[in-house]
């Protein structure tokens, strides 16, 4: 992938990220719970309030209310297989995956646990995908903790 696009010039790149996030595709259901109730408790509360003893910024505080992101930097939450979700967040906790500095991300894995990473992939893959899935038009207030790809004023 990485020599597929290292030749692409970033208006190209912009132009596939738009054709692809202007498409209407049909989600799969959500994946019934699987997992013991505590754990999905876990899950809700750290992605709904996140965890103040740990510093940890809520979820919903960058990846909009409904959990389906914020245009154009931010990605939706909600229609993601719980292994994906648990192999990016853990990819980011050991440094494969990186987004551009400030890589707040990577500040995020950092203050949860592993058994708190997989608490959260539980729940989100649970949740139903709400029927009109687009991201929030914009961000409504500043960013917990500076995100390096968010280009705009709302830092
Ligand atoms: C400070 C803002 C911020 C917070 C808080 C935050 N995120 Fe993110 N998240 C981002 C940004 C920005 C990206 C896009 C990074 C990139 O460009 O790769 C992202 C990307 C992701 C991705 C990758 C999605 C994909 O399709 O590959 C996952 C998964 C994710 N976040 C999960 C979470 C979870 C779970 C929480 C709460 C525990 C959380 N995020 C909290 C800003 C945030």
């Amino acid at each position: 992938m990485t020599a597929l696009i290292d030749t692409l010039s970033d208006d190209y790149l912009r132009e596939i990220a738009g054709y692809f996030a202007s498409l209407d595709l049909p989600y799969a259901m959500q994946q019934p719970p699987s997992a013991p109730p505590e754990m999905l408790r876990r899950g809700e509360a750290l992605v709904m309030h996140g965890d103040a003893a740990r510093q940890l910024p809520a979820c919903v505080q960058c990846h909009g209310p409904q959990l389906t992101g914020v245009a154009p930097w931010i990605p939706g939450l909600l229609g993601l297989p719980a292994d994906y979700l648990n192999g990016q967040l853990g990819a980011w906790k050991v440094g494969i995956r990186r987004a551009q500095a400030p890589d707040c991300m990577a500040q995020v894995v950092q203050r949860m646990p592993e058994q708190d990473i997989a608490a959260v992939a539980r729940w989100l893959a649970a949740q139903p995908i709400p029927a009109n899935y687009k991201p929030a038009a914009a961000l409504t207030q500043p960013l917990p903790l500076p995100c390096g790809v968010v280009g705009g004023a709302l830092r």
